[in-house]
């Protein structure tokens, strides 16, 4: 009966880490950075986010919509009109129809959206092996601890065990939940050339796509911490006026 009962514990016990390996295994807990926007006070680097778009222009663009932002919205990163209707009109997008109900083809003006890479999700999975890549409009704000995961995935690209069993255009990520990946890993070294003297490296390409990604989910960050912080601040101004009215009331009361 005793040794039953043990028996039974252990499997308890074993049966899920089995699974989880038969899976492919938990993710690697992350690594948290330090980012510029964390805390009460933090707020967006302009330079990191000018950065990042360039990155998610120069790269990630080719396979990840990203349909919530306009090209107006890049005011936030610190560009002029006049800059971000150039920007805009190096794309083109698809209009119509016109009088005589054709769709045509026109240089993107500042507030459309910034163009999807493929036609529809069909296609997108299509020329990605069967695996959707999602829109990372709000990737940040979609997984948990998003910032921190964004950058893992970017940055954990490993050499699979050899016990995995990898599918063409499968990759081992030690950050993706299970660990296989139909992304190939989409920075390296090197890859893109920064202007204003930035190491030209993975980390750096990967924490300022994270950064500009971060903004995108979530633009009003800074005037909100902004409002918060000036609401506590009356509330202590009040806080005292209060405690003065309060000795003023009651001083002739012993
Ligand atoms: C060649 C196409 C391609 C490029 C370039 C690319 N990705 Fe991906 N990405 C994919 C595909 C396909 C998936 C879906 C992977 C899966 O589901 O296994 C994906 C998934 C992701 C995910 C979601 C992972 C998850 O938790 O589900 C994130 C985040 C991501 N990519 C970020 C980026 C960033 C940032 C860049 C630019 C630095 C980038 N990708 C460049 C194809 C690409």
């Amino acid at each position: 009966m005793m040794f039953r009962l043990i028996l039974f514990v252990a499997a308890l016990t074993f049966l899920p880490l089995h699974m989880a390996r038969a899976s492919g295994g938990e993710a690697e807990p992350l690594v948290h950075q330090h980012w510029h926007f964390s805390g009460a006070f933090g707020t967006y680097d302009r330079a990191a986010l000018q950065r990042g778009y360039k990155i998610y222009r120069e790269v990630c663009a080719s396979c990840h919509s990203m349909k919530q932002l306009s090209f107006r919205n890049l005011t936030d990163l610190g560009y002029n009109e006049n800059q971000i209707k150039a920007i805009a009109g190096e794309y083109s997008v698809e209009d119509g129809p016109n009088e005589e109900g054709e769709m045509f083809e026109r240089p993107a003006r500042p507030s459309d959206s910034f163009p999807a890479p493929f036609a529809n999700d069909k296609a997108a999975a299509y020329a990605n092996g069967g695996a959707l890549p999602p829109d990372l409009s709000l990737i940040i704000k979609a997984r948990h601890h998003g910032s921190d995961y964004v950058y893992g995935l970017l940055t954990g690209y490993e050499e699979a065990p050899h016990d995995a069993h990898l599918l063409d255009g499968q990759y081992w990520n030690k950050y993706m939940p299970g660990h296989v990946i139909a992304m190939a890993p989409p920075l390296s070294d090197g890859q893109v050339a920064y202007e204003d003297g930035s190491p030209d490296t993975t980390q750096q390409y990967a924490a300022d796509v994270v950064e500009f990604l971060t903004w995108a989910g979530d633009p009003h960050m800074e005037t909100r911490k902004r409002t918060g912080l000036k609401a506590i601040m009356f509330l202590v101004v009040f806080a005292f006026v209060m405690y003065a009215v309060k000795r003023q009331i009651w001083s002739d009361v012993h």
